[in-house]
């Protein structure tokens, strides 16, 4: 079954501060961009990849994928919100397509597996998947004023991260459908109406948000580069 990848890439890195779209600015030598397509590259299936980029750079983002040889992609120009630029990418892929995996750009490093792991279970339960982590720290509801309400069960809550994998079917319905602002795509399933379950995502897929998160991508490529 052929599966097409939407990579949201059109931010414009406001928390980064680097005055350029996050997807633009490099890390060891490499833009963020450039980064997140190595995954791509291993994935067996792949009939598409959709890359998000601000309009701006739709022109420069389209020659710097150039040396992709046989991965099939295209660039097309995001919106203004996450939720319009998956909207812009969903509607470059084809009917007749299986299933769509969205991916924040940010994640540039999330390994190959987590993509494989969401794939499979959306073969197999025919609704979307999402990876998470369990959440580590102690999480308190809070009162408007600071007071500290109580403690939630940690063990009923999941991190959550992508690439999100769901039937082209769902998606595109749910999208068509959607009103509101949602934060991620399963938000926009659930809403819909369709289920979505959760498999292990990586914390190496963490989202490149902060400078103190460059240091971080920093330290991941010294140690996978010995
Ligand atoms: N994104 C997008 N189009 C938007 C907003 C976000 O394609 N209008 C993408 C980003 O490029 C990123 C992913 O959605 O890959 C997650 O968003 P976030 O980490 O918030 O990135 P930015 O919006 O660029 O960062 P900031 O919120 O700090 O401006
Ligand atoms: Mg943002």
């Amino acid at each position: 079954s052929s599966v097409a990848v939407i990579v949201v890439a059109a931010g414009s890195g406001t928390r980064l501060g680097l005055n350029r779209p996050k997807a633009f600015v490099e890390i060891g030598g490499r833009t963020i961009l450039s980064w997140c397509i190595e995954p791509l590259r291993a994935l067996a299936d792949l009939s598409l990849a959709v890359f998000v980029v601000p309009e701006a750079l739709v022109e420069q983002a389209t020659e710097s994928l150039e040396p992709l040889d046989h991965l099939p992609a295209v660039v097309v120009a995001g919106g203004a919100t996450r939720q319009q630029s998956v909207a812009a990418g969903l509607a470059a892929v084809p009917e007749g397509t299986d299933i769509v995996l969205v991916h924040d750009a940010a994640r540039a490093f999330t390994p190959v597996e987590v993509f494989d792991r969401v794939i499979e279970a959306v073969r197999a339960t025919g609704h979307g998947v999402i990876p998470g982590l369990p959440v580590t720290d102690t999480i308190k509801g809070v009162a408007t004023d600071g007071t500290v309400r109580d403690t939630v069960d940690r063990s009923t809550l999941t991190a959550v991260q992508t690439p999100q994998g769901f039937p082209f079917d769902q998606l595109t319905e749910a999208y068509r459908l959607a009103g509101g602002d949602f934060t991620d795509d399963a938000a926009v399933l659930r809403e819909a109406g369709h289920p979505v379950s959760v498999v292990a995502g990586d914390s190496r897929s963490f989202k490149i948000t902060t400078v103190d998160d460059l240091d971080r991508a920093d330290d991941l490529l010294r140690r996978s580069r010995p």
